[in-house]
């Protein structure tokens, strides 16, 4: 065995207890906002997954399942500005309240693709809950319906979201942070 499996994650920024908590204020105010709307739950795979999955056990309404799978990213940190639709939705949502989950908005590159696609079957609503973003990095406006922690320009793992497909089984979100060739590349806060 060599390093430490999660060695890179050098932050813990949200435990596991700190996400729980949160995910389950978001449950009551989706449950508010979506009572008696039988609402279409979309995950956008595969990120959301794990927030998805607690996130629908706190809602406390009759509600549906769906997933769609996009991908915007190789294996790096930065967005390739490309959206593939790898996994579409298993059918039409004409008429529907459809609410997309993510697992963190960032640029908004992403859904800024996404979105236009799917108001082209007329939902009845269409809105975004997403478990964290970034608005120091975002590109394009999304209009979110919830959101659970705003972040700094920081690239997270843990709680289904991954570097490189990895780290998603973490059970707290940490900073990535790269690999150093040497100690004289490390991140100086006062240089
Ligand atoms: P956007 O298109 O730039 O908004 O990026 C959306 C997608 O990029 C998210 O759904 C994530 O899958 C991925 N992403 C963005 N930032 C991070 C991060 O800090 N960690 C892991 N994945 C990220
Ligand atoms: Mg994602």
């Amino acid at each position: 065995m060599g390093e430490k499996w999660d060695a890179h994650v050098t932050q813990v920024l949200y435990t596991q207890q700190q996400i729980q908590k949160r995910v389950a204020e978001m449950g009551v105010v989706l449950s508010t906002a979506y009572a008696g709307k039988n609402p279409l739950m979309v995950c956008v795979l595969k990120g959301a997954c794990v927030f998805y999955t607690d996130l629908l056990r706190h809602c406390t309404i009759p509600l549906e399942m769906d997933f769609m799978r996009v991908s915007s990213y190789g294996d790096g940190t930065e967005t390739s500005g490309t959206v593939q639709f790898l996994v579409p939705l298993s059918r039409a949502i004409t008429g529907r309240h459809v609410l997309l989950v993510e697992d963190i908005l960032d640029t908004g590159t992403t859904l800024h693709a996404v979105l236009p696609t799917l108001e082209a079957q007329k939902p009845a609503s269409l809105a975004v809950c997403a478990l964290l973003e970034k608005p120091a990095r975002r590109r394009y406006p999304v209009p979110m319906a919830c959101c659970g922690f705003s972040i700094p320009d920081v690239f997270v793992v843990g709680y289904g979201l991954d570097y490189a497909e990895q780290y998603r089984n973490l059970p707290y979100i940490g900073i990535y942070t790269p690999e150093k060739k040497d100690s004289e590349q490390c991140i100086c806060v006062n240089p």
